[in-house]
């Protein structure tokens, strides 16, 4: 079982008459092997959700859960135990430049991550498994970020993340950063991961096109509220909202 929820999250940056609210009173959740689109326009809170998620954003208010148990909630240190239940939501970010350590190699950078699982649970992964995971070759165990494609980078970054054994794996615009040649590829790696590991997935993309081809269910975000979610061809094909039909009319030649 792994289900994330997040019961009426807020987070806010700065305060008074600054303050943003970036993520405003959501409610979401990512069932068990399921993959959730999240989508919306630049700013409306998409990654900010997601980095609350993870903890790199405070909530001011609202809770997350794993499982039904809470493991983020606003103003509340977690005990150590909760905290590690955390390592089993992994994220992968946009920029695969800056989430790889440079100077570490590919093999030391996934050997971390099973590090960090193995406090969970006993991670039988492998360097090697993980790259074969995301169709790495084994040589690429010795070189270094610099040594490899933005394509590759990614993967490793895919290969870390999962190296933790994750239950839901965030993946933040993973494929915004790439050469489109190679975007697709890496879309359906995701697929088959999803298929092989049965990890839940938080698939965010302002692309919805993208989305569409990997999530069962679709989350449209607007001004940092969920204004519309339901299932992926529902929402594509009659949505609801009318900011959904305007992000739907920005990509006319592929949904249609
Ligand atoms: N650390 C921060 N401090 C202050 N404001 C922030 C911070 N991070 C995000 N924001 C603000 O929160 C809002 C949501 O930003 P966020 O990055 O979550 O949007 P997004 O949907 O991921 O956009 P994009 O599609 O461009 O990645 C924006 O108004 C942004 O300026
Ligand atoms: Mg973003």
């Amino acid at each position: 079982m792994s289900v994330l929820e997040l019961r009426d999250v807020v987070v806010r940056f700065g305060s008074g008459a600054h303050a943003t609210t970036a993520v405003d009173h959501v409610d979401l959740v990512v069932d068990d092997r399921s993959v959730v689109g999240l989508v919306g326009e630049s700013g409306s809170g998409k990654s900010t959700l997601a980095r609350a998620v993870v903890g790199l954003a405070p909530l001011r208010s609202g809770e997350v859960l794993l499982d039904g148990q809470v493991i983020r909630s606003a103003g509340k240190r977690q005990d150590r135990a909760v905290r590690d239940r955390g390592a089993l939501i992994q994220m992968v970010f946009q920029d695969p430049y800056s989430s790889l350590d440079p100077r570490m190699t590919v093999g030391d950078s996934i050997a971390e991550g099973i590090a960090a699982g193995r406090r969970l649970r006993d991670a039988r992964r492998t360097v090697g498994g993980l790259l074969d995971l995301v169709r790495l070759n084994p040589d690429h165990e010795h070189l270094l970020p610099r040594q490899l494609s933005g394509g590759q980078r990614q993967r490793v970054a895919l290969a870390r993340a999962l190296a933790a054994d994750p239950e839901v794996l965030i993946a933040d615009e993973i494929t915004s950063a790439l050469d489109v040649s190679v975007q697709g590829a890496v879309l359906n790696l995701l697929r088959d991961i999803k298929d092989e590991t049965g990890v839940s997935v938080l698939f965010i993309s302002h692309n919805l096109a993208v989305v569409r081809y990997l999530a069962d269910h679709i989350a449209v975000m607007a001004g940092g509220s969920v204004v519309e979610f339901g299932d992926a061809v529902q929402v594509t094909e009659q949505p609801r909202n009318p900011y959904t039909r305007t992000l739907i009319a920005a990509v006319p030649t592929l949904l249609r």
